[in-house]
């Protein structure tokens, strides 16, 4: 990475993402913080530059559960920057109760798996004539317990928080092996990665500041958000894995993933079904 690189970060106003902004900014690169919330926003841009003394540091608005605002950012992106070197998805969102997206997918499918699946495919074709260049997805031990119900997608019957979590987190790995064949021998590496539990903002709802039990119980024993986004930034800058594609990993290794998400059949119906529910084909 160097001063001309540009980089993607989702989800970089808080936790993970912005500790990932922080570190990558310190490379001189262009970091584009990519946020759903003006002031959350305004106010990590500030920290960030001012920690880094980066001013090629911006922030660019998109809400990752809106199919329109995926398509408008990446449309404003394109006219602004003519390279993409590095995406990094890491939103993501859990809350308790089941939410819906502006286009009517369950909050945490539609965010953490379409929303990225979208936000990727529109930026493909920058990221070809960038290369090498490396998408990381920030995935979740959760995806272990993570099963995808093609029959109830947005789960309308039995919803649980976890159901739509893992199913989110499942989809994200699903997704990063599938893209990864895809994009076999174009110089685009794809990779996804376990944090690790971290104590972020993670499961806090932002209008009320109320959080899960869980999210409150366990926070004191987490780790913090720069030791979470480690392997983030590792995936994002390491000479190790400039060829690596299509793994997953954690603690900056590389480890298997559950055997569903190994299913290539699924994988690749996931895949079709996104389009779909995309409109991208
Ligand atoms: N924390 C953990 O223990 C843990 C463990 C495993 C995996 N992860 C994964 O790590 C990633 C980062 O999460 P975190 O722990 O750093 O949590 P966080 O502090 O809550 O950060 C989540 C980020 O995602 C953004 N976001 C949520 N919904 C969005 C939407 N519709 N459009 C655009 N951005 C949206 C949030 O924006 P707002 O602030 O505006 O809501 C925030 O910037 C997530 O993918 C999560 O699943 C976390």
């Amino acid at each position: 990475m160097n001063k001309n690189s540009v980089v993607i970060i989702t989800g970089a106003n808080s936790g993970m993402g912005k500790a990932t902004a922080i570190e990558l900014a310190k490379t001189g690169a262009h970091i584009v913080m990519v946020c759903r919330n003006q002031t959350r926003g305004e106010a990590a841009l500030k920290e960030v530059r001012e920690k880094t003394g980066n001013e090629q540091v911006t922030l660019m608005l998109c809400d990752l559960g809106s199919q329109e605002s995926i398509r408008s950012f990446c449309a404003t992106f394109k006219e602004k920057y003519q390279r993409l070197d590095v995406l990094i998805n890491n939103a993501g969102v859990i809350l308790p109760g089941r939410h819906e997206t502006t286009d009517g997918f369950e909050l945490q499918f539609g965010v953490n798996h379409l929303g990225h699946f979208l936000l990727t495919n529109l930026l493909l074709d920058l990221m070809t004539s960038s290369t090498p260049a490396r998408i990381i997805v920030v995935s979740s031990g959760a995806h272990k317990i993570g099963k995808i119900h093609f029959d109830d997608i947005n789960l309308t019957k039995n919803y649980t928080l976890w159901r739509a979590y893992a199913q989110s987190k499942l989809a994200n790995i699903l997704f990063t092996y599938e893209l990864a064949r895809r994009l076999e021998g174009t110089g685009i590496t794809v990779n996804c990665l376990h944090p690790g539990a971290v104590a972020t903002s993670m499961g806090i709802n932002r209008e009320s500041g109320f959080g899960t039990f869980i999210t409150r119980l366990l926070k004191p024993f987490f780790q913090t958000p720069e030791k979470g986004a480690e392997t983030i930034v590792f995936l994002a800058t390491s000479s190790d894995v400039s060829e690596v594609s299509g793994k997953y990993f954690y603690q900056k290794e590389e480890i298997r993933s559950s055997n569903r998400s190994h299913d290539e059949k699924l994988a690749k119906n996931l895949w079709i079904k996104s389009e779909e529910w995309t409109g991208i084909n």
